[in-house]
């Protein structure tokens, strides 16, 4: 496997970070995840820009320029022979002295790793995942906001571990106002009485780039959506349940602690639906004439 690690695309082994760097001694950093289909990144610019976006809300200065970026991105994708792939972009404060001051750190360290996509089991789409409300409470956003996707995991991690606990996957955590928010890597959508229901931005939640496609693609399928405050008794009297992710595109869910439910119509629907603007947006970019990959073969 080969990384990308500022300019240069070493063999991962030799991809290695410095112990100061504050990415490491203080979770100082942001990220981006991202899916490639058939070559093409996924929904790149709003990825891009949401990097940019967190790195703003923490006074980062990503060293690269946005097209920059974009070419180390297929660089590394080529380097590593991957078409279909996920790539995780990091940015972090980088290598400095002990001491929070982000001045102690002269420049960013960045990394990008992509790695071929291991599907998720098809049972999983068919018959729905566990999940758990639990007892950790998103981090509220007046401390640290969720919509800036950082390399502070550690309130997801302690969701996550309460749900490997009770033997599910995925753990919706409420907010300070017990409100729901959003999974550990996810975003979360429910339907009843008619209604598509999910968390608003202002819950404290990151807005998730695959929520926003799903929103947009139900709105334009005929369905009412509202985004709102929610709360767990909403969530178990819905009908249909799942969660959706640049990785997991629409997974329906089977069960919220001891509530169980069906994957029915909708969530079936826009999986569709969004598998139909994957494959558009794929075409489309092709369409639009030689891409970095055609110079590669
Ligand atoms: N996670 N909420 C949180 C806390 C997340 O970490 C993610 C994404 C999402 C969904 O965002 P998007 O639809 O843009 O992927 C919501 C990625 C997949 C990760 O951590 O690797």
């Amino acid at each position: 496997m080969q990384v990308y690690l500022n300019g240069k695309i070493v063999p991962a082994k030799e991809a290695v970070v410095s112990v100061f760097d504050h990415g490491f001694l203080y979770g100082d950093g942001i990220y981006e995840t991202m899916r490639v289909y058939d070559g093409v990144v996924f929904m790149l610019d709003e990825h891009i820009k949401r990097l940019y976006r967190s790195a703003s809300l923490i006074g980062l200065s990503i060293p690269l320029d946005t097209d920059s970026l974009k070419i180390s991105i297929f660089e590394t994708l080529i380097a590593n022979n991957l078409k279909n792939a996920y790539v995780r972009l990091t940015v972090s404060r980088g290598h400095g002295t002990i001491g929070l001051d982000p001045e102690l750190c002269a420049e960013p360290t960045t990394v990008i790793i992509v790695q071929g996509l291991k599907e998720y089991p098809r049972s999983f789409y068919e018959n729905g995942i566990s999940i758990i409300i639990p007892k950790t409470r998103r981090n509220l956003k007046e401390a640290i906001n969720p919509r800036i996707k950082s390399l502070n995991f550690l309130n997801n991690i302690l969701a996550k571990i309460e749900a490997k606990k009770r033997d599910a996957y995925e753990a919706v955590m409420l907010n300070s106002c017990g409100k729901l928010t959003e999974g550990t890597i996810s975003n979360l959508f429910f339907y009843r009485d008619g209604l598509l229901c999910t968390p608003s931005a202002d819950c404290g939640i990151l807005d998730g780039i695959t929520r926003g496609i799903v929103v947009e693609i139900a709105m334009r399928d005929g369905l009412k959506v509202k985004e709102g405050e929610f709360t767990r008794e909403d969530l178990y009297s819905a009908e249909e349940v799942f969660i959706t992710n640049t990785t997991l595109e629409v997974m329906p869910v089977s069960k919220v602690d001891d509530r169980v439910y069906i994957p029915g119509n909708v969530t079936n629907l826009l999986h569709k639906a969004y598998r139909q603007e994957v494959n558009a947006y794929v075409s489309n970019v092709k369409a639009k004439g030689p891409s970095i990959w055609d110079q590669n073969e």
